[in-house]
């Protein structure tokens, strides 16, 4: 699968965990406090639990539940029931490709070894999610499904598109930056309700 944009990076600050899905797949999005991003399966080795629950100090991402830290490799380095122990290197959070690029934040499942998509120097205006598949919102501008589509009127920009089910999708939108904000962030609630209510 191609990279998919799954945030703004304005939107997840140094220090915080998002929760996000990508075709069905549960992550987890957070930023270190040195700024890096991770995208990793919304899943705890332990027992499960979330780890968008979780909490971010540092470099590390610890889960809510029994407080097992995972650094940023996945990695469990530290389980607070057994301080001395080293936790083998078999417990580890599952990992996925991340780049910051954009002002967006990234994420391949596959792995692609595609380059990551363009936004044609846009700058980030919002994320909203949409009620209805992906490929309606492309094919509501005429377009077929791709990682990001380009849009010329009334507003021009360029909408990375994050498939979070089969029905749903995450919308990331960009536009250069002498355009008008607010009007662009109305255009696209207008937009949500119109497709919304046409499928
Ligand atoms: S479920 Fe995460 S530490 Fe126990």
């Amino acid at each position: 699968m191609d990279w998919v944009a799954v945030g703004l990076c304005e939107d997840v600050p140094a220090g915080t965990v998002v929760p996000r899905r990508v075709l069905g797949t549960d992550l987890a999005i957070w930023r270190s406090a040195t700024g890096k991003f991770h995208a990793w399966g919304d899943r705890c080795p332990h027992r499960g639990m979330r780890l968008s629950h979780g909490f971010v100090r540092g470099e590390v991402l610890s889960c809510i539940y029994h407080g097992w830290q995972y650094g940023t490799d996945g990695a469990c380095g530290y389980i607070p029931a057994h301080p001395n122990l080293t936790p083998p290197k078999t417990i580890c959070a599952q990992t996925y490709p991340c780049n910051q690029h954009d002002d967006a934040i990234w994420v391949t499942l596959s792995g692609t070894d595609q380059p990551l998509p363009d936004v044609g120097g846009c700058r980030p205006v919002r994320s909203l999610d949409f009620a209805v598949p992906a490929a309606d919102i492309a094919a509501w501008f005429g377009q077929s499904l791709a990682p990001v589509i380009t849009v010329a009127a009334p507003h021009d920009l360029h909408i990375a598109l994050q498939p979070s089910t089969d029905n749903a999708c995450m919308v990331h939108a960009f536009a250069p930056a002498d355009q008008d904000r607010k009007a662009v962030s109305r255009y696209l609630e207008q937009i949500r309700a119109d497709i919304e209510e046409a499928a």
